[in-house]
Parts: structure tokens; C-alpha cells; sequence
């Protein structure tokens, strides 16, 4: 499994390249998946009562059916929900009616109707350190441990679920440290990335570690596969004994989000870390998993979510790149509960309760980053004008819980950052990577976890 998740991220990565080959064992574990997921995505439509769903655009700018990347033609709808409105109409006047009425309405939504709910039953995680190392990484000196989260199988022992965990410190701090932690990969010994994904410069590990901070990369594949195959095993096959999920089940997301609060649990027994400050990135359907994460753990101090687009941080009902149809489709449905394909047929984006500003509102009044490439290098499937519109209206949820918004109305040009707030914004120039945004979150983070 360890080595399948591996293979498929070298995939990704290696996308495109002609000199890639998958090996015949691995192609035929693929062909599987392949047959499993189409079966529970199968299962799901028939308990939706579902017989047909509308086909999402491509995500080839050449293909006819091209996702549409014209702005003129990207607005069809006319509102989003408003998070200040009740649903019984009245407006939220104040911080206390946020928390306690409006607020609680919005994660119902999301919880029902997108991302799925987290069961009552989740069995514990005990955390085993395998091994502590003394490493330099750049030109300082570190430690790193590798832990590994063991989860409670007693429910149903056919299903094992290991979390995999490193944390990295500065081996001369003198105390407890905040720690940005990452949703990301282990990489076998000698693993390069290739030239193209690369960022010159010290590693974003070397700049966490040079702010005197620590980093943690936790490994969301280890404990929920990254496919609909996989529904049924990980830590949500675990909790549903191996069986299909329902209609508002959780998602991959939302158990790649448990992760990272299992993690944070590890960090408030870590004498190294300040559990008060730690921080969650991820990029891409990583990024979607920190934004997820930021917005149900309250724990979480800061959020950096990297090219995050449909399912993350965009407007679901905006109509450029990424659409619906393409998240409800049997390759990402998994991400989401079954209940949000729905919005593919019958329903439409419109009909969504919630929207993308409304996650993000989630998170206030803690900071959010949020990061995108520039469209001519990532392209425009990630729809970076639909994140800044997202940031734009979780704004008055900042402001009523005496927080600054993003402070303009209008996207910036490329590289011009909106750091004044409590919502950030950059657009870099580069492709699809967090990489040359490290060094301006970092300035956004050092405002809140000042030496
Ligand atoms: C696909 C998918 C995106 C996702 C991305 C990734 O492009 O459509 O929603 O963010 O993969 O995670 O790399």
C-alpha cells in the first residue's frame, strides 16, 4: 500500500513526462482500484436514487469541452449565501449569535451536504515515537522524530490504520516552539523531486527552521486512501467495519482533517512544541485538507492553504475551471460525502447551501493565507480569482469577531501580497506549488507568533 500510495504520487508528479511507466503489478492494483471505486460510487448513486449526473468540463484548455478560463463568461450567479443571515431570516448581529446560532447552522450545511460528518465512534489513536534522529537540515541542527499513530482497531481487527508523522525541531531552542505542519509525503531514500517542481532557495523546511520554529509533515494516504476504493478501508472503512459509507458519512477530507487533529493531540504531550501555535499547509486537494482541517479544529492557529480551487477555497458557483460536476465524479467523489453528489444532478451549484466563503468563515477570527500560482504557469482549473472572491466575503465574519478582512475588493496583480489582514492573500508567479509563497506566509505568520 505504502509503496502503491509512493507510485502514485511519483505519478502526479512526473505527469505528462514520456519516460514514465507504471510497472505491470502496479497497473493491474490500479486496474483494481479502478473497479472497486466505480462499484462504490455505483452504490452511492443508488442510495441517492440517482440515475444520472451531469458530466464535468475538462481540464485540457485544448480539449472542446475546456473548462471555461474566459471571466466574462464566469459569472452566472447572482447571491451566495449570506454567512451573517439566520436561516429563519434575521440577520447576526453580534460575535455571541455568530457562535452560538449562525455559525453552528453553516457546519450542519457543510457537514450534511459536502464534506460529511465525522461519526461519534471514532476509536483512539496512541502514538508510538519509532525513532528520534539528530539531523542538519540547511546548516541547522534539528531533531526528528517519526512517529506513528496507532488506531484502535479493537471495533473490527481486519482493518489496521497506522498514521504516519515526522516532527522536526531546532535542536538548540531553548523552549517550546510553534510548528507548521504539512500534508504531505515521505519520500523513500533518494527521492528527487523533479527540476520543474522545485523552488530555488533554502526548502521552506530550512526557512520554518531558521524563524527558530519547527516543522511536521504528516502523511494523510497513511490513514485514509486517496481513492473511493479505498472508502472502505482506512480509518472510515475502520469505523463502518469495512462497509460502504451513507449519504453524510464523512469524506476523504474531512478523515484526512481528523489526522491533523490526532496529530495536534501528539503536540499538546510534545515538550518541544507549543501546541498553541501550530499551523496547517497543504496544496492543492492537500490544500483543501488544510482549509478543512483549519476550519473544524479550532486548535489549528494558522492556516496556509495552497491552490486549494473547487472543494477548497473557491466558489463552487462560479463557472471557470474546476466545476461541481467534476468533484462529484467517480475520481474525486471520494473527497466528499455522498450526498454532495447531488449537486451534479438533480441539483445544481446553485442549490448548495454553503459556499467556499462560508468555509473560510469557518476559521475566523484565526488567520488564513491563502496561495495560488499564476494562471499562465498552473493554469486556470484552480480558479484563482475564485478564491480571492471567497476571501472578499468571508470578510464580515472577520469584522464582526473584531478581525480585519483582506482589505480590498479587487485582486491585486501577481505577487503584490495582502498581508494587513487577518485574511492573506499572494498569487505567485510560479506553477502548481506553495514553494515561492513560503517566504511572505512566513512574514504573516511571524505578526502572530512573534519570538
Ligand atoms: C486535480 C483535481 C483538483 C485537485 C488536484 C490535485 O486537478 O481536479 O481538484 O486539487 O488534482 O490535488 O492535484
Amino acid at each position: 500500500m505504502k509503496k502503491l500510495a509512493i507510485t502514485f504520487f511519483c505519478l502526479a508528479a512526473l505527469q505528462g513526462q514520456a519516460q514514465f511507466r507504471l510497472s505491470r503489478a502496479d497497473s493491474l492494483r490500479m486496474d483494481s482500484i479502478n473497479k472497486l471505486t466505480q462499484q462504490d460510487y455505483k452504490n452511492m448513486l443508488q442510495q441517492l436514487g440517482i440515475t444520472a449526473t451531469r458530466p464535468g468540463p475538462s481540464g485540457n484548455p485544448q480539449a472542446p469541452n475546456a473548462a471555461n478560463s474566459d471571466e466574462t463568461k464566469a459569472t452566472p450567479y447572482t447571491t451566495l449565501p449570506d454567512p451573517l443571515t439566520l436561516k429563519n431570516g434575521q440577520k447576526v448581529a453580534n460575535a455571541k449569535s455568530w457562535w452560538e446560532k449562525r455559525r453552528p447552522e453553516i457546519v450542519e450545511e457543510f457537514d450534511r451536504e459536502i464534506y460529511g460528518r465525522v461519526p461519534a465512534n471514532v476509536p483512539g489513536v496512541k502514538w508510538e515515537m519509532a525513532s528520534v534522529s539528530n539531523d542538519t537540515v540547511g546548516s541547522i541542527k534539528a531533531v526528528t522524530k517519526r512517529l506513528i499513530g496507532h488506531v484502535d482497531n479493537s471495533s473490527h481487527p481486519a482493518i489496521k490504520v497506522d498514521i504516519q508523522l515526522t516532527l522536526t525541531t531546532p535542536a538548540e531552542a531553548r523552549g517550546p516552539v510553534p510548528v507548521m505542519m504539512e500534508f504531505g509525503f515521505q519520500f523513500p531514500a533518494g527521492f528527487r523531486l523533479p527540476a520543474s517542481m522545485q523552488t530555488p532557495g533554502p526548502t521552506w523546511q530550512e526557512q520554518v527552521l531558521a524563524k527558530g520554529w519547527g516543522y511536521a509533515i504528516l502523511v494523510p494516504t497513511s490513514y485514509q486512501a486517496d481513492n473511493g476504493a479505498g472508502l472502505t478501508q482506512g480509518i472510515i472503512g475502520l469505523v463502518n467495519r469495512g462497509q460502504p459509507r451513507k449519504p453524510d458519512d464523512w469524506g476523504t477530507l474531512k478523515a484526512w482533517a481528523w489526522g491533523a487533529s490526532r496529530a495536534l493531540d501528539y503536540f499538546e504531550t510534545d515538550k518541544a512544541v507549543d501546541a498553541k501555535r501550530v499551523g496547517i499547509e497543504g496544496l492543492s486537494r492537500y490544500g483543501k485538507a488544510a482549509l478543512v482541517a483549519m476550519a473544524y479544529e479550532p486548535r489549528f492557529a494558522i492556516g496556509f492553504i495552497g491552490s486549494s480551487g473547487a472543494g477548497g477555497a473557491k466558489i463552487l458557483r462560479r463557472v471557470f475551471g474546476e466545476q461541481v460536476e467534476n468533484l462529484a465524479s467517480s475520481g474525486e467523489y471520494h473527497w466528499f460525502a455522498g450526498n454532495f453528489i447531488k449537486y451534479a444532478g438533480p441539483l445544481t451549484p446553485n442549490d448548495l447551501p454553503v459556499d467556499a466563503h462560508e468555509l473560510i468563515a469557518l476559521c475566523a477570527p484565526r488567520p488564513v493565507f491563502i496561495s495560488v500560482g499564476s494562471p499562465t504557469v498552473e493554469g486556470q482549473w484552480i480558479d484563482a480569482k475564485g478564491m480571492f472572491i471567497a476571501g472578499v466575503h468571508a470578510g464580515p465574519v472577520y469584522r464582526l469577531l473584531g478581525k480585519k478582512d483582506l482589505g480590498v475588493t479587487e485582486m491585486p496583480p501577481q505577487e503584490v501580497a495582502l498581508l494587513n489582514g487577518d485574511i492573506a492573500w499572494r498569487q505567485h508567479s510560479g506553477g502548481h506549488t506553495t514553494g515561492p509563497n513560503w517566504p511572505t506566509f512566513l512574514q504573516f505568520a511571524e505578526r502572530y507568533w512573534k519570538r
